[in-house]
């Protein structure tokens, strides 16, 4: 049984939001998920040490044989994608593939907001990278993005006070911030992997009148799409319907933790990079 898995890249776990909602649509196909545990947070990183890491853990999963890889870390979309499509992937094999999330989502939100004004919520990392200002501008010239970096949110999903009564000060802190910038904005994004845990507390500060958007199906569909326009891709990515997991860390931390992601049992394996 040959393998050549779709890679899934995280800085940790929260990327297992994203591949729910992908082998949910997509479950014919391999997975192989890399968590950097060891390193994450990557959200108050630097762009060269966001760079560094993420080509790493790439070229790892190329080394595992996967053909496709998707960052489903918006952080690393923010910051390292670009250079690594441009840069690097030419270098190390032009017939390999590198997917993000931003742009699955920049293309539609648009149609989402009836007043031209969206918000996006993020790690301080891919808020000030511009990235979704950049991309939403490309689809939706009209559109008027606003943005609130919200870095307290991944530390209380990590250490799972998503649902505690702590949790509501610092997630109105950010809604009553972002809505104070316009109050046009009838769209918000949440572009961080970790926030659809917090989707019942945004939407009691949020209100009914707001559409909140989480990207894991967003980005599943648009892979589907993908690999329905690009069969030299598709074809090269096996489909026995297997799912591993590796992180930079402890196995333990890791089974123990990411029950709150995947919802299912997982037996991660360690890897040293
Ligand atoms: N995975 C990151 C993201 O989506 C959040 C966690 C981190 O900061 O590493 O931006």
């Amino acid at each position: 049984m040959s393998s050549a898995p779709i890679g899934i890249f995280d800085s940790g776990y929260g990327g297992l939001t994203v591949m729910k909602d992908i082998v949910n649509e997509l479950p014919q196909y391999d997975y192989l998920y890399l968590g950097d545990n060891a390193r994450s947070p990557y959200g108050t990183r630097s762009f060269e040490t966001i760079y560094h890491y993420t080509l790493e853990c790439v070229k790892y999963l190329f080394s595992q044989n996967s053909h496709l890889v998707i960052l489903a870390c918006n952080t690393a979309s923010a910051k390292a994608l670009r250079s690594i499509q441009q840069k690097d992937l030419p270098n190390i094999d032009p017939e390999r593939r590198v997917l993000g999330v931003i742009r699955p989502t920049a293309e539609i939100i648009g149609i989402h907001s009836k007043t031209g004004h969206v918000g996006i919520l993020g790690t301080s990392g891919t808020v000030n990278s511009e990235s979704y200002v950049m991309e939403i501008k490309q689809q939706f010239p009209e559109l008027t993005v606003h943005q609130e970096a919200c870095p307290m949110w991944v530390p209380l999903v990590e250490n799972q006070e998503y649902d505690s009564d702590g949790a509501d000060y610092f997630v109105k802190q950010h809604i009553d911030s972002i809505l104070s910038k316009s109050n046009k904005i009838d769209t918000l994004l949440l572009a961080c992997t970790h926030y659809p845990l917090l989707m019942d507390k945004i939407r009691q500060f949020v209100g009914d009148e707001i559409t909140i958007l989480s990207q894991g199906e967003i980005v599943a569909k648009s892979l589907a799409n993908y690999l329905k326009r690009h069969p030299e891709i598709e074809q090269k990515c096996s489909q026995n319907g297997t799912r591993r997991f590796l992180t930079t860390d402890s196995t333990d931390d890791f089974n123990a933790h990411a029950n709150v992601f995947w919802n299912k049992e997982i037996n991660s394996e360690f890897i040293d990079l």
